[in-house]
């Protein structure tokens, strides 16, 4: 990794410095911690073929070390026996594959290095194992602000961690943030109309997901992470965000997490593979004024060994409405377990304010 090493220590020293500066004058220093830094921001132009457009990726990668990195990823996740028997029926998949996906995924294998299936079966390795915490909340004055932390139990993911532009004519349509080589989006922002988080729902296996792509590809159902990247690139605002959210299918379960531009717009999506099996919005007049989602559903009791979410409303009910912002939220996102030994980075946005996202890969994770 020649190149994305001085970038990555860079952001770090970007990081420790703003945070010396930071340190007399707001709380925020407290949340900004060595440990974090700020992954590279790589501009995506849409109005260039899918074969090509991410080929921007090697500016920041060495190519070897992404093919080292994803070798990683894909050992860690499929057993090899599989991954060589799997190999051909991924090819013959790959006709299958809808555009733009296929032809960024092709490009991928071809200018950032290692094989097409490799490309194809990593980009559904991603679509298992995500644990993960959205936050939707509302303060006072009808700002809504939403957080999240990825987690993943692969370590190599937090050097693969990037920012994402996606331009049209030269102007952002939409950004999110992503892993080097891979097309689709958990966490993104349409600016000034809404942002999306996605969290698994229940737990997959690596013996479901070839089913899963089958699934996808016979029955033309989209993998959840290209969902969210199709409604940033074509909903027009938050409500017609919910609804495309709600009612496209997809290979499986997920959570989607919607914030918009005005108060009362924060919405957890319950998704089932066919359609919405619950929407549980922000309702701020009854002191509803945050949602807080892990991996599971919202109306039942979590597993009592995975207290994630109960640590996260008592931290936001101890912050208030009177004090909750993009600082104090992330100080949430940060507290052990919220924050855990695989979170991989914790992002905070608003959509009406949408110079302000802002995600910090977490470097050792948290912990207690
Ligand atoms: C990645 O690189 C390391 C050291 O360079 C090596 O030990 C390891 O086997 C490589 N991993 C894979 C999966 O290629
Ligand atoms: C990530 O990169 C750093 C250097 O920037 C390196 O020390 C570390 O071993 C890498 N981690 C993994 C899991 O590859
Ligand atoms: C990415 O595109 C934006 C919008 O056109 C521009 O302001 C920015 O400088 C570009 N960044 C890079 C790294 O090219
Ligand atoms: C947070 O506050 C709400 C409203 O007062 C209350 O119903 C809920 O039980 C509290 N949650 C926790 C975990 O303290």
């Amino acid at each position: 990794m020649l190149l994305s090493v001085p970038l990555s220590v860079r952001s770090w020293l970007q990081s420790a410095c703003a945070c010396l500066l930071l340190c007399g004058f707001s709380n925020y220093c407290a949340a900004l911690r060595p440990s974090e830094f700020t992954p590279p921001t790589i501009n995506i132009s849409l109005d260039q073929d899918p074969e090509v457009r991410w080929k921007p990726l090697s500016l920041h990668f060495d190519p070897e070390y992404l093919k080292n990195a994803s070798a990683q990823v894909i050992d860690s996740t499929v057993p090899r026996w599989v991954h060589q028997a799997v190999k051909p029926i991924v090819l013959a998949l790959e006709k299958y594959i809808p555009q733009p996906y296929a032809g960024e995924i092709r490009g991928l294998a071809e200018h950032i290095g290692g094989s097409l299936s490799d490309a194809i079966i990593l980009n559904f390795a991603y679509e298992v194992s995500a644990f993960c915490t959205s936050i939707i909340t509302q303060d006072q004055n009808g700002n809504v602000y939403h957080g999240r932390n990825l987690d993943y139990p692969h370590p190599v993911l937090r050097n693969l961690t990037i920012n994402v532009n996606f331009l049209k004519n030269g102007k952002v349509a939409y950004q999110g943030t992503s892993f080097a080589g891979y097309v689709g989006l958990w966490t993104g922002q349409s600016p000034n109309k809404f942002t999306v988080s996605g969290d698994q729902r229940g737990s997959e296996h690596w013996w479901n997901w070839w089913k899963n792509w089958v699934s996808a590809f016979l029955f033309r159902r989209s993998p959840v992470s290209w969902l969210v990247r199709e409604t940033l690139e074509n909903a027009e605002d938050f409500l017609d965000a919910v609804i495309r959210l709600s009612k496209v299918p997809i290979i499986t379960g997920v959570y989607y997490i919607v914030g918009g531009v005005q108060a009362g717009e924060g919405v957890v999506i319950t998704r089932d593979r066919t359609g919405p099996a619950d929407l549980w919005p922000l309702e701020s007049i009854n002191g509803g004024w945050y949602r807080v989602e892990t991996n599971y559903d919202h109306w039942k009791p979590p597993p009592k060994k995975d207290y994630r979410r109960d640590v996260a409303n008592k931290a936001l009910n101890v912050t208030g409405q009177d004090h909750i912002n993009m600082d104090t939220l992330y100080q949430v996102l940060s507290l052990y377990p919220v924050c855990n030994g695989i979170t991989v980075y914790t992002t905070v946005m608003s959509a009406a304010a949408p110079d302000k996202y802002n995600t910090l890969v977490r470097l050792q994770g948290c912990l207690p």
